[in-house]
């Protein structure tokens, strides 16, 4: 029987679009009392305790980063940056860096969210979907991640900025993306990566997420 591999074809949103959708998402969600920021959640050791209404993913991405110790993190495609900010909040000593392709989404974070202008000295505008956007960088990062970003990219662009993160890890990299979206092993294989690095599908107290170590 032949094997059916799904390559999407199209991005899911016309990104220049992007944060006017946005918008009007993160109003509904306020309105169902979602929390973004971190107000009263702390750190008992190693041990988040949670105590604001986040949403499942972005607490298991926080526990992973608490639970593997890293001393830096970097967010490909951070958005407005609330988990960046987020994950100082929870343990300051943990350096915050991302990479984030619309300014209007950094601007939604400062303006309408209301996260710190500091944060915004370590973040920086690139499209991590362009072949080699890694050589831009001079530093490597422990611990890069995405949330929700590459499920939404077509198949080319997915294995390009799979890629790109790979090549600005020196130890880790994260994926909390929808499963359903891409053929994810075959894209990781089509990309190299696991030439350099193990892959792991791990089952998290609250959601799936791929684990990939050097
Ligand atoms: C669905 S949002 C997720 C944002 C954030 N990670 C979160 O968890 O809320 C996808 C983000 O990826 C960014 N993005 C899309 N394509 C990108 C690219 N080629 N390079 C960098 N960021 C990109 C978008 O602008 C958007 O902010």
């Amino acid at each position: 029987m032949e094997t059916k591999i799904l390559k999407k074809p199209h991005d899911d949103y016309d990104w220049p679009e992007y944060t006017k959708i946005y918008a009007k998402q993160t109003a509904e969600m306020m309105s169902e009392n979602n929390e973004f920021l971190i107000k009263n959640s702390f750190l008992d050791g190693d041990t988040i305790i949670f105590k604001d209404a986040l949403n499942d993913n972005w607490k298991e991405l926080y526990k992973q980063v608490i639970t593997l110790g890293v001393n830096n993190v970097f967010e490909c495609g951070c958005g407005p940056g609330y988990h960046l900010h987020n994950i100082r909040t929870l343990k300051p000593s943990v350096q915050v860096f991302g990479g984030e392709l619309l300014q209007t989404q950094l601007d939604f974070g400062r303006n309408t969210l209301g996260i710190p202008e500091d944060l915004y000295n370590n973040t920086e505008l690139v499209d991590l979907s362009i072949p080699l956007a890694s050589c831009l960088f001079n530093n490597k990062y422990e611990f890069v991640y995405t949330q929700a970003v590459t499920m939404h990219l077509n198949h080319e662009k997915a294995i390009e900025f799979i890629r790109n993160m790979a090549n600005i890890s020196s130890k880790y990299v994260f994926l909390m993306e929808n499963w359903g979206n891409h053929d994810y092993p075959n894209l990781l294989q089509e990309s190299g990566v696991l030439n350099v690095f193990e892959s792991e599908m791990i089952k998290g107290e609250y959601q799936t997420y791929m684990l990939l170590t050097k």
